[in-house]
């Protein structure tokens, strides 16, 4: 008889939730989410991402899964969240774990931030069976997304060199301290011309932190704009898969050692 498969242990620690935020749309929050969760499985680590983008969800849309079940149908109880989780590229460990936000098509209202309490006390349920957990939140400034954020361990705040984007960043953190967030948020410059303007830019916000909200923000690192990362979009494959040697994938190894090294 075959041996029955192990029950898996309650891990040492649990994940550490980390949502990635951003004020303005279209600055690689999801991508990076998904990259990111990729460079943690390669490394052993077990990574969830939940898609917390109700309204335009599409993770699954960038890596071509078509999950059973999702969040929208877990948050409205016509399952359970374990039955929302689908296994990419091998699952936590391998590759990672994603709870799609809404596989059907069609979008849906924004959330309310009692739904974001409810996904966020589902989720820390979750927390024991990984070592990091990303909340993809949707772009914009809404309360139930600052309520995501506020209730996850550590945010990562996403920017482009564009002013609107480092502006939107700055309104972030902002609204983000208000709703009592003290911990300094860490900041990723992504689509970056280079590294010497990424952190110039990253020097610009973190300035308007300290002189208005009396922290400095913590640099996870600088992604460079890579013309490889809309190719494997468009191909919906994870970057690593389809150009497994890109400048972005590289810098994105790079941001996932800094975030797990210090991520609380
Ligand atoms: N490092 C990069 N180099 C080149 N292009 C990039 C990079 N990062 C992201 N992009 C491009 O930016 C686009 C938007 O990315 P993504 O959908 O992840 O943004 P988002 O912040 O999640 O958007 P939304 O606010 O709508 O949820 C992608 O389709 C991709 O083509
Ligand atoms: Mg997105």
């Amino acid at each position: 008889m075959a041996n029955p498969s192990p029950v898996p242990q309650p891990r040492v620690r649990p994940a550490t939730i980390m949502a990635i935020a951003s004020g303005k749309g279209g600055v690689g929050k999801t991508w990076l989410s998904v990259t990111l969760a990729c460079a943690w499985g390669r490394a052993g680590r077990r990574a969830l991402v939940v898609d917390c983008d109700l309204g335009l969800a599409n993770i699954d849309v960038q890596l071509g899964v078509r999950p059973v079940h999702d969040l929208h149908a877990a948050l409205r109880g016509w399952t359970d969240f374990d039955a929302a989780i689908t296994p990419v590229l091998g699952g936590a460990g391998r590759g990672f774990d994603l709870v799609a936000g809404h596989s059907g098509s069609g979008a849906l209202q924004t959330f309310k931030p009692s739904d974001a309490d409810a996904i966020s006390d589902a989720v820390r349920k979750l927390a024991p069976r990984y070592d990091t957990i990303v909340l993809d939140l949707a772009a914009g400034i809404d309360p139930g997304v600052i309520r995501f954020a506020a209730k996850a361990d550590s945010v990562v705040i996403v920017t482009t060199e564009e002013p609107t984007a480092l502006t939107d960043a700055y309104a972030f953190a902002k609204l983000l301290k208000r709703e009592g967030v003290t911990a300094p948020p860490h900041v990723v410059v992504n689509m970056a011309e280079n590294r010497i303007k990424g952190r110039r830019v990253f020097e610009q916000l973190a300035a308007a932190c300290e002189q208005y909200l009396q922290y400095r923000p913590r640099l996870a690192g600088i992604v460079c704009r890579d013309s490889r990362v809309p190719d494997a979009i468009r191909a919906q494959t994870p970057l690593p898969v389809r150009h497994p040697q890109s400048l972005a994938y590289d810098d994105v190894v790079r941001v996932a050692e800094t975030l797990s090294s210090g991520a609380r």
